[in-house]
């Protein structure tokens, strides 16, 4: 049976992934709605390809032959069986919590939604006995370690360590965005290629494991791996463990997303050779130099608004550090004023939420502008 799907974020680098498994696959999969964000152009080529009868664009701009709607309802669209969410940043938490609430099954890149509102977001999935099934590549490898296992001893999320891993502290405040943008492992958008530069990205990933896994915060662990292979540990109680190893290749975790639970052969995905594999490492990040790690694990550990104070600042203060008004280690700095002078709403409804990430975008863009006027 063919499966319709939505993708929100098709112009991204997720979405245009996901595209590609898409066409690979035209007797499964179906492409009934595509939403993009200000790359109309994109948009029109994919239109004129997929022919989905739904769209959005943030320019509302009218498209022949499709109709429009908004990210709220495409997210619950009823003639949608899988609803891939990849919109960047904290665009994607309310579409992510209408997906939910319609009882649908979602494919899930958008991890800042979970970040800001996994309590929410996870307690109306259960309650519309539907699923998330993660696309971020550790999370589909905890995913697939988990099946058909007791609950786990820890987790170990690996992570790259980003372009930085091995630069001198004392440097990092000269960075530029151009070397910020040059990921060692992975080729993605720009907002979470800057996250996993200053490593927040594995923070907001602790955070993330945390809701999809309901796993405490003190069985999540990281460590670099700067090969890119082995995408998560799961570690039971006997002391076994359970990897998975893959080519860092987004494609690969999309498309088990969309097939769950086949596993489809695709030529086109990169296969590994493990003769030729050589040394996995492992080491402990170093959090003096990753600050955003720590603060992310404890916005975390706090709940309440936190997490969504953090998120929302962050997608403003990487966006200044790319056009060059912040330094890259102006980064954990602002995210830690912005998180200490927070005031946390416990138990938090999407109202709070919302508030708290308006809340830090204001005061985050005020505080760089009284440093700016210094
Ligand atoms: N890329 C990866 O390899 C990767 C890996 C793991 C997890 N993720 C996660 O997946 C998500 C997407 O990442 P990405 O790298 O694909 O980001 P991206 O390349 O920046 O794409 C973001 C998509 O969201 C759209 N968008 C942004 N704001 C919007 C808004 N307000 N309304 C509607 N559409 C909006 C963009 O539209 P326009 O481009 O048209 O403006 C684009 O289609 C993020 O949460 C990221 O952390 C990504």
């Amino acid at each position: 049976m063919v499966q319709r799907i939505a993708i929100l974020g098709s112009t991204g680098s997720i979405g245009r992934q996901a595209l590609d498994i898409i066409s690979a696959f035209p007797e499964r999969w179906q492409v009934i709605a595509l939403a993009a964000g200000s790359n109309a152009k994109l948009l029109e080529e994919q239109i004129a390809i997929f022919k989905p009868t739904f769209v959005f664009n943030l320019g509302k701009r009218k498209i022949e032959g499709a109709q429009y709607i908004s990210l709220d309802e495409m997210a619950a669209l009823p003639e949608a069986d899988i609803v891939l969410v990849a919109l960047g940043g904290s665009s994607g938490l309310e579409p992510t919590l209408s997906a939910a609430r319609a009882g649908k099954v979602i494919a899930l890149a958008n991890k800042e939604s979970l970040v800001m509102a996994g309590e929410i977001i996870t307690s109306e999935v259960k309650r519309n006995s539907t699923e998330i099934r993660p696309i971020d590549s550790e999370h589909s490898a905890i995913w697939q370690c988990l099946k058909g296992e007791p609950p786990p001893r820890r987790i170990i999320l690996t992570a790259s360590g980003g372009p930085f891993l091995n630069y001198p502290l004392d440097e990092l405040d000269r960075v530029t965005p151009e070397e910020a943008l040059k990921h060692p492992s992975w080729k993605m958008g720009k907002k979470v290629t800057i996250d996993s530069a200053t490593m927040l990205n594995k923070g907001l990933e602790i955070i993330e494991a945390h809701h999809l896994f309901d796993i405490e915060y003190d069985k999540i662990e990281v460590l670099v791996h700067s090969q890119s292979i082995v995408h998560a540990i799961v570690e039971f109680a006997d002391g076994s463990a359970k990897a998975e190893l893959a080519f860092p290749d987004m494609r690969l975790p999309i498309q088990y997303a969309l097939s769950y639970p086949e596993r489809l052969e695709n030529k086109a995905l990169p296969q590994l050779d493990f003769s030729r594999l050589g040394e996995l490492s492992f080491r402990t990040p170093d959090l003096e130099k990753f600050p955003c790690l720590k603060l992310a694990r404890t916005a975390g550990e706090k709940g309440g608004t936190y997490p969504a104070a953090m998120v929302a600042a962050d997608d403003v203060l990487v966006d200044l550090f790319l056009k060059e008004t912040i330094s890259f280690t102006d980064i954990p700095r602002y995210l830690e004023e912005i998180l200490s002078s927070h005031r946390s709403v416990p138990s938090p409804e999407l109202g709070d939420i919302l508030e708290a990430a308006s809340w830090a975008k204001e005061k985050v863009k005020e505080m760089v502008k009284k440093c700016g006027s210094q």
